[in-house]
């Protein structure tokens, strides 16, 4: 559970969580760029581990987390800065099912060679009091003329849409973020699943109206589109395109912190419910993503057997005496 609002994110977490971003389709999550880790062990010796020195500790930190050391310096392969085209449009709930068509059909595309990343959330409002679709479309490769959106474009919008080129450190500079949230939850590219929770949304919201009132929170529930890479993270088990799934409210109004844990409580419900129909339709998927994991997840434990045990050999290895919680 995090308390909101919480701001800027630091480079040590990302990189040990994953980290993904709207270059993920074509070059991975964060971790797969780094190449060296510096890092103090548990016995206070400062050591190297990268593919030639130490490779065992290196792949265990790709995903594995902060159990083997403190990383004192991150060596990351890097590729040329290129501005992005953002578009930001809202499209109202009615056309809820032809977005999750879109957002289905996206996902089973491979945008690595275009760059095209989409992020589609269902967001309740205060100040309407209604939900809305809101759809963020990325190139990273600066291109404002590629056809990979136009399944989302035919929706009418609520209000005009909006395109921008912007530099890396503008799209970066508006990421504070004020929510609680449960999941992450991992499913297949299913649009059956994704409906089911968009209706799960809609009777969170009537519940949180009728305990907060209508004006005293926002939503969030978004649906990420998600690409596999040479980690720990066990994504080739199976092959199949994936979907991460993350909803939050936001209490909107000051002083609400007592009402975290009964919101907590209605979005975490409301998550298990959608594992539970995602599980009873076969769409379930064991991966939970550790950056975005609350206390109440296990994101190591789904990496599947072969890479826990990996990530326990080499925790044995370098930390003997289980200085760090592995
Ligand atoms: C506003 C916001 C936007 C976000 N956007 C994204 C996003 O676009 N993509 C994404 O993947 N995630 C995103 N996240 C999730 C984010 O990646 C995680 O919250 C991440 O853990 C933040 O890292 P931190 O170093 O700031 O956090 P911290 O809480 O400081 O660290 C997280 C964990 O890593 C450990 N740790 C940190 N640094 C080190 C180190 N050098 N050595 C060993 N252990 C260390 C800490 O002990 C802690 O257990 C976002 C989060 C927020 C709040
Ligand atoms: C890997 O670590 C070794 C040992 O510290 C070091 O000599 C070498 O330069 C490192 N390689 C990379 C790519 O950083
Ligand atoms: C998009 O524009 C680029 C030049 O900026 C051009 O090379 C490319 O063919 C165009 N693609 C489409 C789909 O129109
Ligand atoms: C980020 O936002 C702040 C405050 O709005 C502004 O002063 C700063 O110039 C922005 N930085 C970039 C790189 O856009």
């Amino acid at each position: 559970m995090k308390e909101n609002p919480v701001g800027v994110v630091g480079v040590g977490g990302l990189l040990l969580g994953d980290g993904v971003s709207w270059h993920t389709a074509r070059t991975g999550f964060a971790c797969d760029s780094v190449v060296d880790y510096e890092l103090v062990l548990a016995s206070g010796e400062i050591v190297h581990a990268n593919a030639t020195a130490r490779s065992d500790l290196f792949r265990a930190l790709k995903g594995g987390g902060s159990n083997f050391g403190i990383v004192t310096s991150f060596h990351l392969e890097t590729f040329p800065a290129t501005d992005l085209v953002v578009g930001r449009r809202s499209i109202g709930m009615e056309h809820i099912d032809a977005v999750i068509d879109a957002v289905a059909a996206f996902t089973d595309l491979d945008q690595a060679y275009h760059g095209n990343a989409l992020l589609s959330a269902i967001q309740y409002r205060p100040d309407t009091e209604a939900s809305m679709i809101s759809v963020t479309e990325i190139n990273t490769l600066n291109r404002a003329n590629n056809t990979a959106f136009d399944a989302v474009n035919r929706n009418p919008t609520l209000a005009p849409a909006t395109t921008e080129s912007l530099t890396l450190a503008q799209s970066a500079n508006s990421s504070a973020l004020g929510v609680l949230y449960a999941g992450p939850v991992t499913i297949a590219n299913d649009p059956r699943v994704m409906r089911y929770c968009a209706e799960q949304h809609e009777s969170l919201v009537e519940d949180l109206k009728a305990a907060l009132g209508t004006k005293a929170f926002s939503t969030i529930l978004d649906f990420q589109p998600l690409a596999s890479g040479a980690n720990m993270l066990g994504l080739e088990r199976p092959p199949h395109n994936r979907i991460l799934f993350v909803a939050g409210a936001i209490l909107t109004t000051p002083n609400s912190a007592d009402r975290f844990p009964q919101v907590y409580q209605k979005v975490a419900a409301m998550v298990q419910r959608i594992e539970a129909f995602a599980t009873s339709v076969g769409s379930h998927d064991e991966f939970v993503y550790p950056a975005y994991a609350d206390a109440a997840r296990d994101p190591l434990g789904s990496y599947g057997a072969v890479n826990v045990q990996h990530i326990r050999d080499v925790a044995k290895r370098y930390d003997p005496d289980g200085f760090f919680p592995a």
